[in-house]
């Protein structure tokens, strides 16, 4: 069963919804074996061995919105916030750049300091300063405008999670004033603008069914993009989600299979909460079909602070300065860390 599944998907020939549950339900692990070393040739066969790196700068743990799940949502009158300046963040691009980073991923909160202005800024001065580095945002839902505006500053895609793509379930784990439509209409918009561009979701997200799922695999093929980012949902002790089921490391695995099937050239990676969630998580994520990792590149003293969830990894081979570990590690399992911007590929 799993195995005409996987060749249909290699074949081009799509996934139904009863073969999606077959794959996420099925219970005979030498199957699953064959789902993810299908899943692993795929990635073998675009990016051969090479694993992407990406320097990941958390600036800003304020944030506007409420979303039910997240550490640092504006609820949350525990969350320690800090927002670092604009010379700190490029202290941070400097020694990425030393360590071998050629992409800074500038991730935070929907913070309103971040005026357009005071974004367009700090890209463009990271982008005059070290001019073969691409520059990723992942700072939310903005207007066209806005992106437009980033865009021209030099920014080169950014990342924003789809989250789900089932309305009902959306509504589920945000506040009513978020809304799906407008979330899609941003990704859509990065897209049109030129910027290579992230959609995503959590795995196990409280709600989650697999026909839910089955409609974020939906949107990912209308939507086409460039990257994907996928992690399991884990708790946060002070949010209303904070007794919720985690989602799984397998669960996780087999759907970064299925995804790299379905899009053999995305760039995917294996996430910190991939990390988080079992210590050789990221490794189990490159063997699946994995090919980035987003080692943390914020300044030590303010990495507990972004705790988008629980016991959230940022030190040992998830911190930047610790490449050599994260080298080790993917060495042994066949793999290297290269030196590049790992822009996706064209064809
Ligand atoms: N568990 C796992 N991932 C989370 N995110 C936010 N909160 C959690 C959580 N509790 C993810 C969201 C967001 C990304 C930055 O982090 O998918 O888009």
């Amino acid at each position: 069963m799993v195995k005409e599944i996987v060749d249909g998907l290699e074949n081009g020939a799509g996934l139904s919804k009863d073969a999606l549950a077959a794959l996420l339900l099925c219970g005979d692990m030498e199957e699953i074996a064959y789902l993810k070393a299908h899943a692993r040739q795929a990635a073998d066969r675009v990016f051969g061995k090479d694993i992407y790196i990406r320097g990941l700068i958390e600036f800003t743990n304020y944030c506007k919105n409420d979303c039910y799940y997240c550490g640092i949502r504006c609820g949350n009158e525990k969350a320690q916030r800090y927002r670092l300046t604009r010379k700190q963040i490029l202290e941070c691009c400097r020694q990425g750049y030393a360590l071998g980073f050629r992409t800074f991923v500038l991730q935070g909160g929907e913070d309103a300091y971040f005026t357009e202005k005071r974004v367009c800024a700090i890209v463009y001065d990271i982008k005059s300063k070290f001019a073969d580095c691409a520059v990723t945002l992942s700072i939310g839902e903005k207007s066209r405008r806005t992106y437009q505006a980033y865009f021209d500053a030099g920014a080169d895609r950014y990342l924003l999670r789809h989250e789900t793509a089932n309305s009902a379930h959306y509504a589920k784990l945000h506040p009513s004033q978020m809304r799906l439509e407008n979330r899609k209409r941003c990704l859509y918009d990065l897209k049109e603008i030129g910027y290579q561009a992230g959609a995503g979701f959590m795995v196990g997200s409280p709600f989650q069914t697999v026909d839910t799922i089955y409609e974020d695999l939906r949107f990912l093929g209308e939507l086409g993009p460039h990257m994907v980012g996928i992690g399991p949902f884990i708790p946060h002790r002070d949010t209303p989600f904070a007794y919720a089921q985690a989602g799984t490391l397998e669960m996780t695995l087999r759907l970064l299979s299925i995804i790299r099937l379905l899009h053999p050239r995305v760039l995917l990676p294996a996430t910190t909460a991939l990390g988080t969630i079992h210590p050789a998580g990221r490794e189990l994520g490159v063997q699946a079909g994995a090919n980035v990792v987003m080692p943390n590149l914020s300044p030590p003293q303010v990495r507990k602070q972004y705790q988008l969830y629980d016991n959230k990894r940022c030190m040992g081979d998830e911190a930047a300065e610790h490449k050599q570990e994260l080298a080790k590690r993917m060495a042994d399992i066949g793999y290297r860390l290269v030196v590049s911007r790992g822009d996706y590929g064209k064809e």
